[in-house]
């Protein structure tokens, strides 16, 4: 059993992630030394089990977007009052980035800071969302609207939990983990899967540790997020996530390549990673309505003024302000997106 270790370098608040299968094992090395109790927030579908040295509450928490919420929150908090949970104590996030985004945020605000632990059994968490310290709830108004930044005190990745991951879920991991191969200059196709994850901690890790608040760089993570995003709404989420990310992540190539920034074998390299080696859709089956995919762009929450995009270049992936209308349709018909 090889367990990789990463640390999230943070100074004070530095913390170790910990991968690979059986990695779960390891919980009690992570836990706070002044913890007496847990609370373990899951859900009811994810069959994978944390067994720490100390006594556990379980707080099951509904599934899907729409229970990322302040209710759950106060329900979450309400069965942290009720198994006298101190200051001192830990939570712990078992589940994917919805589950370790509540737990986070409950501990963030729970007599204003409780020590968390994410168990990411998905792998969308695993590579991303446990990571980080971001932490929140949605609202009427959009997605993580409300939050606070909460590092855990550590994170455990068990591939293990990956077996019984329903596919579309599979999928959604692997638009993010493909979205690290064009973040790093790595060939992380050589890597098996358990290093290829590792690997993609890493690289968030070290994005993290230089930039904990996104004052700028941690940006880069968005890479194929802003046509990614505009897909998934005027979807109404029939596109999930990961498959948007991975198609956005083509369109950036080709708003690249529009832009003088990339040659075509870079272009092409996106199509092999992300339909070839991922099997990822590189294209909507749908025709799209562009002007409303434009709309959505538009009031991204990068796009502080006009239209803002994360895009490979020489240096690099780099965030690129004020990208033209007439470059998005030069790389729309370059990626031939029908007009509905
Ligand atoms: N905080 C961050 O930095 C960050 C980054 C990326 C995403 N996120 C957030 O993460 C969420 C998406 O994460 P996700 O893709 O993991 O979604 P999710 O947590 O909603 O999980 C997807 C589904 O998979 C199920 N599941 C998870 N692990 C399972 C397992 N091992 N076996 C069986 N079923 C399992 C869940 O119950 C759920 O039904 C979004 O809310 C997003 O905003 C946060």
């Amino acid at each position: 059993m090889t367990i990789s270790r990463v640390v999230v370098d943070l100074g004070e608040r530095s913390y170790p992630v910990l991968i690979g299968h059986g990695a779960v094992s390891e919980i009690n090395s992570v836990l706070p030394k002044t913890a007496k109790r847990a609370v373990i927030i899951t859900q009811k579908n994810i069959n994978f089990t944390v067994k720490p040295d100390v006594p556990c509450f379980t707080v099951l928490i509904g599934d899907g977007e729409q229970h990322k919420s302040l209710q759950t929150i106060e329900f979450v908090s309400q069965k942290f009052a009720e198994f006298g949970l101190t200051r001192e104590d830990v939570v712990i996030g078992l589940g994917g980035g919805m589950v370790t985004d509540v737990a986070g945020y409950a501990a963030a605000s729970w007599h204003r800071g409780t020590a968390v632990v994410h168990v990411a059994t998905s792998l969308v968490g695993m590579v991303d969302a446990a990571i980080g310290g971001k932490t929140g709830v949605n609202t009427g108004a959009g997605k993580n609207l409300i939050g606070a930044f909460w590092q855990p005190r550590g994170v455990i990745c068990d591939l293990d939990a990956l077996s019984t991951l329903p596919a579309n879920e599979m999928r959604c991991g692997l638009g993010e983990v493909a979205k690290y191969h064009f973040l790093s200059g790595d060939d992380l196709l050589k890597l098996e899967m358990p290093e290829r994850v590792a690997r993609c901690v890493k690289i968030k890790a070290e994005i993290v540790s230089s930039d904990e608040r996104e004052g700028g760089r941690r940006a880069l993570l968005n890479y194929g997020h802003t046509l990614g995003h505009a897909l998934e709404r005027s979807s109404d989420f029939s596109l999930a996530h990961g498959e948007a990310v991975a198609i956005g992540m083509v369109f950036a190539a080709h708003l690249a390549r529009v832009m003088g920034r990339i040659d075509q074998a870079r272009v092409d390299q996106h199509y092999k990673v992300i339909g070839e080696v991922y099997g990822l859709k590189v294209k909507p089956e749908n025709k799209v309505d562009r002007a409303e995919l434009i709309r959505l762009m538009r009031g991204d929450k990068k796009a502080v003024s006009g239209l803002t995009f994360v895009l490979d270049g020489r240096s690099g992936i780099e965030t690129v302000k004020d990208v033209s209308e007439a470059q998005l349709h030069q790389a729309f018909d370059a990626m031939q997106l029908e007009e509905k």
